[in-house]
Parts: structure tokens; C-alpha cells; sequence
């Protein structure tokens, strides 16, 4: 199975990946956290991304499309793919189609995860990341056992650059000018599947897990 899971910044996209990888062994494809990797690794590339990242705005689809197609051509993505934070435009859903082609790949579902603005500002101040494992913690919701160190590794929790206010106002601005279009073009492919949410983690995630076992036994 190959998976799209999208949704505005804060919805819940990599702690639901989390989640989905273990359970139907998909490959989890974040383009936002191969940016911070290469920001953390100070790559020409990162460099880039960072400037456009610390604004809240998209980084260019010359450099996210290349860092794409790069990925799913290595051998790995043919087992399953989860794909959260690509595609994010119109342009870059047309892009990834042409990829999957020529890789003789196809999307099986696109899954968004839905939430209202004001809890995403209230989740996303409040998010944690661990500087080692990338897991993802919230100071209100999902707290860690310990202040400021991660559960599963004791690596360093931190706040990220682009999680400040007014940061998190210009990228819902952004998802919703320049991604919330392409839910009608994953609509019009029979693709488009949406999820609540602002419910809880584990129901959430109940509702993906639902969807992903009949999808995989049709
Ligand atoms: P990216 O890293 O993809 O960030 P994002 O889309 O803004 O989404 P987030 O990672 O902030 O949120 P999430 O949905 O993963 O939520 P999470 O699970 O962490 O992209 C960052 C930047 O990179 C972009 O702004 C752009 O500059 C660039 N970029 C990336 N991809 C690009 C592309 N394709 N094209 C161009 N540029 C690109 O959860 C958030 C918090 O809420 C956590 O603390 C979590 O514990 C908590 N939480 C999660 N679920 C729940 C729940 N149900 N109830 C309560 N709390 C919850
Ligand atoms: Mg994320």
C-alpha cells in the first residue's frame, strides 16, 4: 500500500505515522523531517529549506520534488510507502503522480486529518520533538515522563524554529491558499479519505487503522 497522509501543520501527521508504520510496515517519507535533517547536517540543501522553514513558507518545488523522486527510486520504497507532508500543491500531486508512473507505483489513498485552527496554535506551542529519534511529545497533551527527555531514547527534547506563533499563523495561511486545492484533485481520483482529528490520539488513530484494513483486504 502506498499512503498519502496530509492535514494543516499541527494536525497530527507524524504521530499518526508513527503509528501506521508499525502496524501495516510502511516506509515513512517526511519531507519536513528530511529538511531538519539536513538543516541539523548544515548541507548546502538545508541551508535552502531553512530559509523558507523559518518564514512558514513552502520550500521550492525544483528542490522538493528532486529530494522526492531521489527517495522513491531507491529499492526500499517498493514495499509500501507512507508519504506525510509531499505532496503539498496541486503542482506537486501532478509531479508525484508522474514519479509514481515511471516507477510503476500508485497511491492508494490519501488520508487528511482534520482539525480547527485554534487548537492547532494551542497543540503546536505546546509540541515537543525528540533531538534524537524525532518522536513527538506535547507539553499539554502528551507530555513526556520526564521533563524535556524523550521516553523511548532519553535523547533531548526541543521546541522547533518554526512552532512561534506568528510562524504557525503563516503556514496555516499557506495550507489553506496552497494546499487545501489539492483535496479536489485527490477527490476526483476516488482517493480522498478525511478523519476528525481533534479527537483523541489513540481514536484518531482507530479510525486510520479502520480505513487501512479494508483497504487492504479489498
Ligand atoms: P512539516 O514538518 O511537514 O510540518 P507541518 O506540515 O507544518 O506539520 P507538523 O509536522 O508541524 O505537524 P504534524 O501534522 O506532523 O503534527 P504532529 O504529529 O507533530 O513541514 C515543515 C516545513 O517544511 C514546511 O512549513 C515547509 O517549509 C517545508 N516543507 C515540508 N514539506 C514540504 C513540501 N512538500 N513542499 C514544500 N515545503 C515543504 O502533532 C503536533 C503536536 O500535537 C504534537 O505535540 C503532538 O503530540 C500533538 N498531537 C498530535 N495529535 C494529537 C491529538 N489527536 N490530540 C492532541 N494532541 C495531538
Ligand atoms: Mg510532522
Amino acid at each position: 500500500m502506498n499512503i498519502i497522509i496530509m492535514g494543516p501543520p499541527g494536525a497530527g501527521k507524524g504521530t499518526q505515522a508513527e503509528k501506521m508504520t508499525k502496524d501495516f510496515a510502511l516506509l515513512h517519507i517526511s519531507t519536513g523531517d528530511i529538511f531538519r535533517n539536513a538543516v541539523k547536517e548544515g548541507t548546502e540543501m538545508g541551508k535552502k529549506a531553512k530559509e523558507y522553514m523559518d518564514k512558514g513558507l513552502l520550500v521550492p518545488d525544483e528542490i522538493v520534488v528532486g529530494i522526492v523522486k531521489e527517495r522513491l527510486s531507491r529499492p526500499d520504497s517498493k514495499e509500501g510507502l507512507l508519504l506525510d507532508g509531499f505532496p503539498r500543491t496541486v503542482e506537486q500531486a501532478e509531479a508525484l503522480d508522474k514519479v509514481m508512473q515511471e516507477l510503476e507505483l500508485k497511491i492508494n489513498a490519501v488520508i487528511s486529518v482534520d482539525v480547527n485552527e485554534e487548537e492547532l496554535i494551542s497543540r503546536l506551542t505546546a509540541r515537543r520533538v525528540c533531538r534524537n529519534c524525532g518522536a513527538n511529545f506535547n507539553l499539554k497533551y502528551n507530555p513526556p515522563k520526564v521533563r524535556n527527555i524523550c521516553d523511548h531514547c532519553s535523547g533531548e527534547l526541543y521546541h522547533r524554529d518554526d512552532d512561534t506563533i506568528d510562524t504557525v499563523k503563516e503556514r496555516l495561511d499557506i495550507y489553506n491558499k496552497q494546499t487545501l486545492p489539492m483535496i479536489e484533485y485527490y477527490r476526483q481520483k476516488n482517493l480522498y479519505f478525511s478523519v476528525d482529528g481533534a479527537q483523541q490520539i489513540n481514536q484518531v488513530y482507530a479510525a486510520i487503522k479502520a480505513y487501512l484494513e479494508k483497504l487492504k483486504n479489498k
